[in-house]
């Protein structure tokens, strides 16, 4: 009698924590370069009246992550080196950040593909420091416009996940959907657009969560909510006010 009832009340607790899981979006904050240090423990403080059941993830600059002190929101990096620690001047290894207590982990994002050139192979060079830490990357995909208009962003989607196929715990990555076009501009992809980048995603990584970025905000949040398949989103600018942030969480919810 006594082990049935442990029985199903084990299965009672994965069952909670399955819907626990499910029903989280994550919403990534991601900082960019932005912020002085007063300004940004300022805005600290203010993220912490923040009270939401969604995961949210802070990736403020990697300066700034030894003075996080956050109460509810997890913390992210927003690059880390492809070596481990060592003479590598200038460079932050992904055990740097875990002692650090960083949870989660920017790569590949299209800022730093174009700025500093990072190629696929090195961003899963990063996605594998990362994994070896234990700590969750958040690898960016997307097109820009002008593939969107010739049509291959299947093609270039393919291309950036490639990298996925030989990494044994692929399924712990979180995949964003950045179209480059949409970020920082104000421009979104259609729901139909989106909805049908998320289904090719998940077809071939069925696995993995998929957030979408680019110019969501709280504006635009009860036309994006309506895409069932998104598991949550990247934030850029919109990250810089917590008040938005907080209007952006409570549409969310309704
Ligand atoms: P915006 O929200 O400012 O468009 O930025 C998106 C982004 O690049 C998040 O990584």
């Amino acid at each position: 009698m006594k082990s049935i009832f442990l029985l199903s009340l084990n299965k009672l607790k994965k069952i909670l924590a399955f819907i626990d899981r499910d029903d989280k979006m994550i919403i990534a904050l991601n900082n960019k370069c932005n912020f002085k240090i007063e300004e940004f423990l300022t805005y600290q403080q203010e993220l912490n009246k923040i009270v939401d059941n969604n995961l949210i993830v802070l990736c403020p600059t990697s300066l700034y992550l030894s003075v996080a002190k956050l109460d509810n929101i997890k913390l992210g990096a927003q690059n880390t080196s492809c070596t481990k620690e060592g003479a590598y001047t200038g460079e932050i290894s992904a055990s740097q950040l875990k002692s650090l207590n960083v949870e989660y982990c920017i790569v590949g994002h299209s800022e730093r593909r174009k700025n500093q050139k990072e190629s696929n192979e090195e961003i899963k060079e990063k996605i594998t420091r990362l994994l070896e830490e234990n700590i969750t990357p958040i690898l960016c995909v997307g097109e820009t416009k002008e593939e969107r208009e010739k049509k291959q962003v299947e093609q270039i989607l393919r291309e950036e996940l490639a990298i996925l196929n030989d990494i044994n715990d692929k399924e712990r990555i979180i995949i964003a959907y950045e179209p480059i076009w949409s970020i920082g501009t104000g421009l979104i992809p259609s729901n139909t657009e989106i909805k049908e980048v998320i289904n090719l995603i998940k077809t071939n990584y069925p696995s993995n969560k998929v957030l979408y970025g680019g110019s969501a905000n709280e504006k635009n949040i009860d036309e994006l909510k309506k895409i069932r398949e998104i598991d949550g989103y990247l934030i850029g600018g919109m990250s810089l006010h917590p008040e938005k942030i907080q209007e952006f969480l409570q549409k969310l919810k309704k």
